[in-house]
């Protein structure tokens, strides 16, 4: 299995292009299903996370082309049939499950494996039932799966108790072409959620408040096809800062957008990063050559401060002047990092949620293991300005979400290598 190396200590210079979000791409590739038509993806990210929902959806039924050197996806549903996904596409991506939604509407049934635990955390899917129960569906949990069945779907309005991600998003994609007025209250207001309703509304859907805490649907009788380049990755573009400010460096980074990057942005400055965005040319210029300093930072649902940046950070503030407090909201189990980066001569301490990261003046390399996808990067940070090498393992979960990463920070200077 591969491993990345990073010898510590290079200053990085230069620029990086983001790739698109991830997090935008897996909902639109799955809401590809809804359509009649063909569907083009363009600047898709080429990951391992977007070959799986592919193939998800070539289990499907659908025809896909993926043109890798242009980054391009072209999906064909018309042949999508109502069959069971297997196990093991579901027990390797737990997004898998965003094709619920699309399938329920599109066929009135859909039988998953169930996804289980994750190393983050027990991720239920509570909310995303109680979504396609109020549009008129039954649902059934055994060995294993989940069958969701509905002979008609109808509008109906849906608080959910939390505004997760994926049961907005799958609500949405089942109640798009339900009958009459769907309204969701606390909705998630993720960027990427907007962008899903955006390629929705271009294929005919009615999504209105996309973004915000209350969405409403008026459902359609059909989709059409549709061409869709999908948001920038703010977690791609956050990780690249941080790789920046670690690194005491001036780097340009581009392809972002300021209001999704806001939480990441102000949390930098706190800590002594200079950040100068050059809006017009969607980038930012950090420069992280003055002192770091401790910052205290709670994960909360968009737009407060992201889960997925909160590894990155805390390899960050591992090294500050001070003592930071990290406290983790969303996911019950995020801290697996933390024994990694003590392995490097970080002096953290857990309690429950909460993480005392008191700042040391240097860490060492040493092997590490990616034990998440966001994990890894922070170990790819920390490995960045540690003392010798630093030998990260597992890093499959890495190329889950982050296209190429040794070879753009070894475009900006980086000592790394995949081996
Ligand atoms: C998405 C992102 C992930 C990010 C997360 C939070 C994708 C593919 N993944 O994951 O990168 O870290 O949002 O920003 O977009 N929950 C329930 N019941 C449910 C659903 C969720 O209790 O039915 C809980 C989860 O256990 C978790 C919290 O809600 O504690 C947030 O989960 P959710 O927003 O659903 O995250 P995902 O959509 O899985």
């Amino acid at each position: 299995m591969d491993k990345i190396r990073v010898k510590g200590g290079n200053e990085l210079v230069g620029e990086v292009f983001v790739s698109a979000a991830k997090n935008s791409v897996l909902p639109i590739i799955a809401a590809s299903i809804l359509g009649n038509e063909k569907v083009t993806i363009k600047n898709a990210p080429m990951l391992e996370d977007v070959y799986v929902i592919c193939n998800v959806l070539h289990e499907l039924g659908c025809q896909l082309s993926i043109d890798n050197l242009n980054n391009k996806i072209i999906i064909d549903s018309r042949n999508v049939k109502p069959i069971d996904t297997s196990n093991n596409l579901v027990k390797k991506m737990r997004a898998s499950f965003l094709v619920m939604g699309p399938m329920l509407s599109k066929f009135g049934r859909c039988k998953i494996s169930l996804p289980g635990g994750c190393n983050i955390g027990s991720r239920p899917i509570d909310l995303h039932l109680k979504g396609f129960k109020a549009l008129g569906a039954d649902f059934e949990i055994g060995h294993g799966f989940v069958e969701v069945r509905a002979d008609k779907l109808t509008g109906n309005r849906i608080y959910l108790d939390f505004p997760s991600v994926g049961a907005t998003e799958n609500i949405i994609m089942a109640a798009v072409l339900a009958k009459g007025t769907t309204i969701i209250e606390n909705a998630a207001e993720e960027p990427e959620i907007k962008d899903l309703a955006d390629f929705l509304n271009s294929m005919g859907a009615m999504i209105d408040g996309a973004g915000r805490g209350k969405i409403v649907i008026e459902g359609v009788e059909s989709l059409k096809g549709t061409e869709h380049i999908p948001i920038y990755d703010r977690i791609e573009a956050g990780t690249y800062m941080v790789a920046g400010a670690i690194t005491h460096s001036k780097i340009k980074i581009n392809g972002i957008n300021e209001e999704h990057l806001r939480p990441v942005i102000e949390k930098l400055k706190e800590s002594g990063v200079r950040i100068d965005v050059l809006a017009e040319e969607q980038s930012i210029v950090v420069d992280g050559r003055n002192i770091i300093k401790a910052v205290d930072l709670k994960t909360m649902p968009y737009p407060g401060f992201p889960t997925d940046m909160q590894a990155q950070m805390m390899s960050l503030l591992a090294l500050a002047n001070g003592v930071s407090v990290i406290t983790e909201t969303v996911f019950e189990n995020r801290f697996m990092h933390v024994s990694e980066l003590m392995r490097m001569g970080a002096n953290i301490k857990i309690d429950g949620r909460t993480a005392l990261v008191e700042g040391v003046p240097k860490i060492t390399g040493c092997e590490v293991k990616a034990t998440d996808l966001r994990a890894g990067a922070a170990m790819i940070l920390a490995g960045l300005v540690a003392e010798g090498e630093t030998q990260i393992t597992d890093i499959y979960h890495i190329d889950r979400g982050y296209v190429r990463i040794e070879d753009k920070l070894k475009n900006l200077g980086a000592n790394i290598e995949r081996y």
